[in-house]
């Protein structure tokens, strides 16, 4: 599947700090888009793209230089991602650890990204079950993951650190020193995710991260907003985000309303992305992710821009594409 980027771009040359999206986009018949990649929102100027191979680069480039220091290549007729559908969330777990095995095997010390939630429980069923059958060595592995709630002690039951533990990380043997996630009790939360990002980038970045996807377009706790958050930061969780989280606690004012994420610059930058999502529930916000507007209300959106983003679908979750 391909989809075009096109429109007039505002750009400020020596800025790496957010991508701003004004206006509509959208493929067939190609319209326009604007970027606004500013500093602190400092003066930009304008840079027009057409659609054309050559134009389209003008994108790539700046976003290169601009925004990611990570190099991006972007199809010279447009942006490429693979989308893998498969009959139901099971098959979509082999799929995804079969991915992973597959980078794992290519670089026994790879950094992973994980996530937590319902959608990988699957998933890491599975790479515990290669793991059991000596398929996959993840000894060597490190892991780093997308977020963690405020408030809450790692040895806390609805923590992300204990479900890690308990879902995969005891099961495969890991070694604490090789796992990472933000502290959600840390005294200083802004110092706390200056740490984590320089933890990830003195790791020399991640090489595969998981996703899943909010019901509003969130990757990790990244909410939809008025920009796409740039590095590991401090979010206020939004309504619908607290009443999907209510499953696991017993009352909605135990729900944290803060969490500690990496931020959209830093999940763009990973190498690799596996964004899996199933069931109905997701099928709406899938297809704007893939269809839509590149736009912060929308944050999983900015993955259409990502060189090497893998979807990971049930029939359910791809039933409106
Ligand atoms: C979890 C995370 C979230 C979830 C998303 C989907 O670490 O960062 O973005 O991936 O909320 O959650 P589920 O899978 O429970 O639908």
């Amino acid at each position: 599947m391909r989809f075009l980027v096109g429109g007039d771009a505002l750009i400020a040359p020596h800025s790496r700090d957010v991508i701003r999206y004004r206006g509509p986009m959208r493929a067939s018949p190609p319209t326009f888009s604007v970027f606004y990649i500013a500093n602190n929102f400092a003066p930009a100027y304008e840079i027009p793209i057409l659609h054309s191979a050559n134009k389209l680069c003008t994108i790539k480039e700046a976003l290169k230089r601009l925004f990611f220091e990570t190099p991006i290549t972007i199809d010279k007729e447009g942006i490429c991602m693979q989308i893998f559908v498969r009959d139901n969330p099971q098959q979509v777990a082999e799929v995804a650890g079969a991915l992973i095995r597959a980078q794992v095997l290519r670089k026994p010390q790879s950094v992973l990204g994980l996530a937590t939630g319902s959608t990988p429980i699957p998933l890491y069923d599975e790479l515990v079950r290669l793991h059991g059958a000596g398929q996959v060595d993840m000894s060597r592995i490190t892991t780093y993951n997308l977020d963690e709630y405020a408030g809450l002690a790692a040895d806390h039951p609805q923590s992300y650190h204990f479900f890690m533990w308990e879902k995969l990380l005891s099961r495969i043997g890991m070694n604490p020193s090789q796992v990472h996630l933000p502290n959600g009790t840390a005294k200083d939360l802004d110092a706390e995710c200056q740490r984590y990002e320089a933890q990830i980038e003195a790791a020399g970045g991640i090489d595969l991260q998981v996703l899943g996807i909010g019901h509003n377009g969130h990757i990790g706790f990244n909410e939809p907003g008025d920009v796409f958050s740039n590095r590991t930061c401090v979010a206020q969780l939004t309504e619908s985000t607290i009443q999907a989280n209510l499953r696991f606690f017993d009352s909605e004012d135990q729900v944290p309303r803060t969490a500690l994420t990496m931020g959209i610059r830093t999940i763009f930058q990973s190498r690799e992305i596996l964004l899996i999502a199933c069931g109905a529930a997701k099928a709406n916000i899938i297809a704007q992710m893939v269809h839509g507007a590149i736009t912060p209300q929308v944050p999983a959106s900015v993955l259409q821009l990502h060189p090497n983003t893998r979807l990971l679908l049930d029939k359910e979750a791809a039933a409106e594409l």
